[in-house]
């Protein structure tokens, strides 16, 4: 905590971007401002700060953006910034520029930028939870995994209509980076049949006999989701047709689930994180990470923001085994 007053902050989203981002960004913007703190939007995520892709940000720069996918900063993944020679030269340059408090929409690779910036380089930064992979800890939700997991099950109602026509298997991978919660989530609302995420390990065999078991009793389809860090549909799509010697398709839903029109609940969510971060920074409380818990804001350091396991995993995993 500290009693000088931030006079300026700058505000970047980095890596994958999430729909809700910009409801985000329009949030942190009209609060700041609000309380005569100016902003500096940084495009493309932390690789601007380096190629000083600065500019200010005014009330009109976040018009008619909360209804909007992406983001209006632009977002990349910046090999440079990842050194720690990288690291110093965005502090120089983020002092150059006057910023006095960095703002981190993003998940858990930008957090952990965010976090060095603060602890290695005495670099006050707040971070906000951005990605539609929901891994982080001190929040329930993070910006862009409502829609996300919407987004997936629209396209899953549709693969499930040629599965049942053509009476097949169908393996589904969806996003998620390390974790299962895009997976768990869209296998119990799309109704699949079984579902594989990277933090367990999945028993092929099991399912294959499950599978040739439930074609003996006429059920005629089967919708396999699997969590991108759990294994490639094609190569389970193979292993399930020699395994059963039943036919089977693969569906990879790809950054599909990244895009659209952000859900109310993402542009809520992304609000009120975008509110709370202004009011940290006006408290003149830094390195922290907010989150909204059991619908409260909830600020949590932000080293202890990355990494979280999805904790109803196995209760959604035993529950999509039982409707099957
Ligand atoms: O972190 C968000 C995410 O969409 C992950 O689910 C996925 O693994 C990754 O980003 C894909 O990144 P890129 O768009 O750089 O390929």
């Amino acid at each position: 905590m500290t009693d000088k007053k931030v006079k300026k902050i700058g505000l970047l989203t980095s890596g994958g971007d999430g729909p809700g981002m910009n409801a985000a960004i329009r949030a942190v913007v009209r609060c700041a401002l609000s309380h005569g703190i100016a902003v500096d939007g940084i495009m493309r995520g932390y690789q601007g700060i380096l190629n000083e892709e600065i500019i200010p940000l005014s009330h009109r720069s976040v018009s008619n953006i909360i209804n909007r996918g992406g983001t209006i900063l632009k977002t990349a993944r910046s090999r440079e910034f990842g050194t720690p020679e990288g690291k110093t030269k965005a502090v120089k340059i983020l002092k150059q520029h006057k910023i006095e408090c960095l703002v981190v929409i993003g998940g858990d690779g930008s957090y952990q930028g965010a976090t060095t910036l603060f602890e290695e380089h005495g670099f006050p930064t707040i971070g906000l939870p951005g990605t539609i992979d929901n891994d982080l800890y001190g929040t329930d939700q993070t910006i862009g995994c409502h829609t996300a997991v919407n987004t997936a099950l629209e396209a899953i109602d549709k693969v499930r209509d040629t599965a049942h026509s053509m009476e097949r298997i169908f393996i589904i991978e969806v996003m998620g980076n390390k974790s299962g919660y895009i997976a768990a989530e869209v296998a119990l609302g799309a109704g699949a049949e079984d579902v594989i995420v990277p933090e367990r390990r999945f028993d092929y065999e099991a399912m294959c006999t499950r599978i040739r078991e439930g074609y003996k009793r006429g059920k005629i389809s089967w919708m396999i989701v699997v969590a991108e860090g759990a294994g490639k549909a094609h190569e389970i799509a193979s292993t399930v047709t020699t395994m059963t010697g039943l036919e089977s398709r693969f569906v990879v839903l790809g950054h599909v689930q990244r895009g659209g029109d952000p859900t109310g609940r993402d542009r809520i969510l992304g609000t009120r994180l975008g509110a709370a971060a202004v009011n940290l920074i006006v408290r003149g409380e830094f390195g922290k990470a907010v989150g909204v818990l059991q619908d409260e804001i909830n600020i949590i350091p932000l080293r202890d923001a990355t990494h979280k396991e999805f904790k109803h995993l196995d209760e959604y995993r035993n529950l999509v085994k039982i409707l099957t």
